[in-house]
């Protein structure tokens, strides 16, 4: 057996995706506002320039994984039409449920499935686009997860993954505290749930930054990896070609 973190604390693999779905289980009600309010909004702004980069076209196939309450999803939905598809897909039934919904009193229906991203139930080469937005950090295996979503692509298909990263120099010391003394506040206040944003802040930490998670990516078989820092690094957009 091997260990993995979760957060700041070391556990053993096996354990991990359990933490994590309890995470999940315990925000999915309240994701949407915390959301908002987390992050002042700019979470809109950063899915907005994703689904610019999408540049999707009628007809074409997206797999959303790690889709929680489908803000990705919904949007790539609008841009395929009704020629195209986009399958909808999280881990967790608590989160998928909550997106379903979502999408379901806006009139849209989806494909929607429980899955997990380190194993794609989908044939190889099947997907236009693949997408995972603010949910590689939660998986226990990222070279596993990126490679699975490299063989699912058609070649010349593109996988963007949105997600936390390394923040400038200068903004550090802000951002710690904003993470690790407000967000955890906040998460109580409104999710009566203070850990699972003290997890969200250590993971942040944990994860792979810009240049590494681009070796990783080009590990996982990207020909072509490139990404775009929003918000002075808060987050970044990694774009990977299947060349
Ligand atoms: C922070 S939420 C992101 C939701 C949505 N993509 C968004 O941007 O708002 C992270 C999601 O990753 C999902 N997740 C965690 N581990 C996963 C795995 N191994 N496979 C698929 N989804 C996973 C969680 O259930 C959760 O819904």
């Amino acid at each position: 057996m091997s260990d993995t973190h979760f957060g700041f604390q070391t556990v053993d693999e096996t354990q991990k995706a359990q933490r994590v779905r309890g995470v999940f289980d315990s925000v999915a009600s309240k994701y949407d506002v915390m959301n908002d309010l987390m992050s002042m909004g700019l979470h809109r702004a950063w899915k907005a320039y994703t689904v610019a980069v999408a540049d999707l076209r009628e007809g074409q196939r997206v797999l959303d994984i790690a889709g929680g309450t489908g803000d990705l999803a919904r949007a790539f939905a609008r841009r395929v039409g009704s020629t195209g598809t986009v399958v909808h897909t999280d881990i967790n039934e608590a989160m998928l449920r909550q997106g379903r919904d979502r999408l379901l009193d806006e009139g849209q229906v989806l494909p929607t499935l429980i899955c997990d991203g380190e194993k794609l139930p989908f044939a190889t080469g099947s997907f236009d686009l693949v997408s995972v937005a603010f949910g590689l950090r939660n998986m226990t295996h990222k070279d596993v997860a990126l490679a699975e979503m490299n063989r699912v692509l058609k070649p010349g298909g593109r996988l963007l993954v949105l997600e936390f990263s390394k923040i400038a120099p200068p903004l550090a010391k802000a951002y710690d505290w904003y993470s690790f003394k407000v967000l955890p506040r906040i998460g109580q206040w409104v999710a009566g749930d203070a850990d699972s944003y003290r997890y969200l802040a250590e993971s942040i930490r944990m994860h792979p930054a810009q240049e590494d998670l681009k070796t990783l990516m080009k590990e996982g078989g990207f020909g072509h990896v490139d990404y775009h820092n929003m918000t002075g690094g808060v987050v970044a957009l990694h774009v990977g070609i299947k060349c």
